[in-house]
């Protein structure tokens, strides 16, 4: 058996970036649109009237104070509110290929690493551009590395799962040198159109060399211990699908895009992570007092301080657990490695953190490292 360790990481943000103001102004015209068009059943009764979103509302209920997009002027335009992101012909480079590979290649450069030297590429993303040929597939090409790929979907979950089945290919040697990469393009099934979720999802990418402790290049973090649990909610959910033409929902449903119900889902989903990452820590011979940092999934600011609380058992100092969606919003996956990719230089030989995502599923999964 070898020690699996994350030796590099790397973070793709899109160029483009939108607050919530601006999100609101290109919301409020699109409702009043709305409102206009359908007056007649408005003053009727029979159809109720779109309200307007506000920034305040959106910091103060999730702390997201703006959000990267591939595409921002689909997603503001009032008669699209979506992102326009041109098909590619079939031979050149794919869009989530492309942010993978550019988050990739920051990870490798971390790990002193080249393309060639990776033989096992896990694409872990909430959603993937198309059916098949796998992305992870592409990618792998696109390195020139040998061995094999995959893509792989456990939602906001998937990057911890990935990293989960990576270390244990590497821990057992059936792989020598990892990448898993999560290019998420939130902004493709956000329904922009809907107050109630509008400003939650932005898009990046990020990608993690996983190989063996003793063939690292320099700093770097071992892999402790890895926990994933999954239990089946419909509180979170897309019903977008391969059957969706055999269905005959081709239209223009609510159900297609992201749907969530974010009351039940907050209130559901605190007490399962902050109970799984207690009995992983317990389960390994970890206890509060061993944990320097806390990377947590970035879906909402409160949810992260109540899990922080009850992880550590006091409110979590400052640095101690920190967020980057304010800047990013709920990049799924994504999340809890960019908190990591941007917030871990500083620890300390010794130092030991949680990676932890949740979400969709539902599905919770936790990475205990330590800073080698
Ligand atoms: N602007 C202004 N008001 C809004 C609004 C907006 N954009 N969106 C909703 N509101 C209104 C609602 O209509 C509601 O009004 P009412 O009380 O008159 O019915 C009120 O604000 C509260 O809405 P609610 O949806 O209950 O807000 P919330 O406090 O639950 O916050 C979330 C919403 C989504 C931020 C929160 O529930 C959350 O983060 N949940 C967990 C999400 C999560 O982790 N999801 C995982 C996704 S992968």
């Amino acid at each position: 058996m070898y020690q699996p360790a994350i030796t590099g990481h790397g973070v793709f943000t899109p160029s483009q970036s939108i607050s919530n103001d601006e999100l609101v102004v290109a919301f409020n015209a699109y409702a009043d649109r709305w409102n206009a068009t359908h007056s007649e059943a408005i003053d009727a009764g029979t159809v109720d009237a779109m309200a307007h979103s506000s920034s305040e509302f959106i910091f103060n209920a999730s702390g997201i104070e703006r959000r990267y997009v591939m595409d921002k002027a689909g997603v503001l335009d009032p008669d699209r509110m979506y992102p326009q992101l041109p098909g590619r012909e079939d031979g050149v480079p794919g869009i989530m290929a492309e942010m993978g590979l550019d988050a990739a290649n920051k990870a490798l450069g971390m790990a002193g690493l080249a393309g060639t030297d990776i033989d096992l590429v896990i694409c872990a993303a909430s959603n993937h551009e198309r059916a098949y040929p796998a992305i992870a597939i592409e990618i792998q090409n696109l390195l020139g590395a040998d061995g094999f790929a995959f893509d792989m979907n456990v939602a906001c979950s998937s990057a911890t799962f990935g990293i989960q089945a990576a270390a244990d290919m590497v821990r057992s040697g059936s792989v020598r040198r990892a990448l898993v990469i999560c290019p998420e393009i939130c902004s493709g099934h956000l329904e922009w159109r809907d107050r109630d979720c509008h400003f939650i999802f932005g898009d990046v990418a990020t990608a993690v060399v996983i190989q063996r402790d003793e063939e690292a290049n320099g700093p770097h973090f071992t892999i402790q211990s890895t926990s994933c649990a999954t239990k089946f909610s419909n509180n979170i959910r897309n019903n977008h699908g391969f059957l969706r033409k055999a269905h005959d929902q081709m239209d223009d449903r609510r159900d297609m895009q992201f749907m969530q119900n974010g009351r039940k889902v907050f209130k559901e989903v605190l007490p399962m992570v902050s109970a799984h990452i207690l009995s992983h820590m317990s389960d390994t011979g970890w206890d509060a007092g061993d944990l320097r940092r806390l990377w947590l999934h970035q879906a909402n600011k409160t949810m992260n301080d109540f899990i922080g609380k009850k992880v550590l058992g006091r409110v979590p100092e400052a640095g101690e657990q920190p967020n980057i969606l304010q800047d990013y919003a709920n990049t799924s996956s994504a999340g809890s490695i960019i908190a990591f990719s941007q917030n871990s230089d500083d620890l300390q030989v010794g130092d030991r953190g949680v990676i932890c995502s949740f979400g969709a599923g539902y599905s919770v999964g936790s990475v205990l490292v330590e800073r080698a």
